[in-house]
């Protein structure tokens, strides 16, 4: 049986699973008039990323769609797009094993992080390389009414080198000042639950790649409830798997989703490239 596709806000919009994600087609992202880059933002608030495929894109024409959802993030560390810096590009080959595997949620580790992110996928190996999202607000919503009362009064830390190579680590914290550090890489602290600012819906922001710890518990009460929260938001009921082709372009939005890409292609190619538009602080 297959769902019939419905037209919210003249986008032929095709939902691909019960709770989030949705495929749109027929639209052309180089040439939204205004009225149509509105549809696709109000239904990527409702289905939480969306997929359109046939987007041949230049790096150029990436940049320029998402800067009309807002001013672009640029990455400290991650290799950026050699003709746009606003992009960074996760190329993988038989020289360098595929990464991103934990689930996060982008930039979380900025006071105020990125809140769509835009990927196009240039090349995609001929088995394997998906991607996969949860729904954030569908895992706080699965929580029993105690934990979400006790859940909701606690903070969350978040930290880019939350698992740092040592090289890395070592030789970025030797640059620069500490405050500059600070604001590029965290630690900082956010809502453990957090409110979506357009439709008031509540998610868990809490991710395995970023979070480092619960401020207002002892280390063991932190680690053990992160714990409990990061085997939470592995259940399957909450997940969606996309199978990539070449030219398909993923937008999702970071305040309600989490994602991670399955490293299981090894040693063949895959090249993504993406733009990440900064958000507010989170609350
Ligand atoms: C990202 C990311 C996942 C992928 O672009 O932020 O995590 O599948 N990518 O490449
Ligand atoms: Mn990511």
């Amino acid at each position: 049986m297959t769902i019939a596709a419905h037209i919210d806000g003249g986008l032929a919009v095709h939902p691909l699973a019960v709770r989030f994600g949705a495929r749109i087609e027929g639209v052309d992202l180089s040439a939204l008039d205004d009225d149509t880059l509105a549809a696709v933002e109000a239904a990527l608030v409702q289905y939480k990323v969306l997929f359109f495929a046939g987007q041949r894109w230049t790096a150029a024409q990436q940049v320029a769609f998402a800067r009309r959802l807002g001013d672009l993030h640029r990455h400290p560390v991650f290799d950026r797009h050699r003709d746009a810096d606003e992009l960074v590009v996760f190329a993988y080959d038989e020289t360098r094993r595929g990464a991103n595997d934990t689930w996060h949620s982008d930039v979380s580790f900025v006071a105020e992080p990125v809140k769509y992110s835009i990927l196009h996928a240039e090349e995609i190996p001929p088995l394997g390389g998906d991607t996969l999202w949860l729904d954030a607000e569908a895992a706080y919503d699965g929580l029993s009414a105690f934990l979400k009362d006790f859940l909701g009064n606690l903070t969350s830390e978040h930290f880019f080198f939350k698992n740092p190579t040592p090289d890395a680590l070592a030789r970025l914290l030797a640059e620069g000042d500490a405050d500059a550090r600070t604001a590029a890489f965290g630690p900082v602290v956010h809502p453990l639950v957090r409110t979506h600012p357009v439709n008031g819906r509540r998610s868990l922001y809490v991710s395995r790649a970023f979070t480092t710890r619960i401020p207002e518990l002892t280390p063991i009460e932190s680690d053990h409830v992160l714990r409990l929260l990061f085997e939470h938001l592995d259940k399957p009921e909450f997940h969606l798997r996309w199978q990539w082709q070449a030219d398909t372009v993923a937008i999702w939005d970071n305040r309600s989703t989490q994602h991670l890409a399955v490293s299981d292609y090894f040693p063949a190619r895959r090249r993504v490239r993406r733009a990440a538009v900064l958000g507010e602080r989170p609350r």
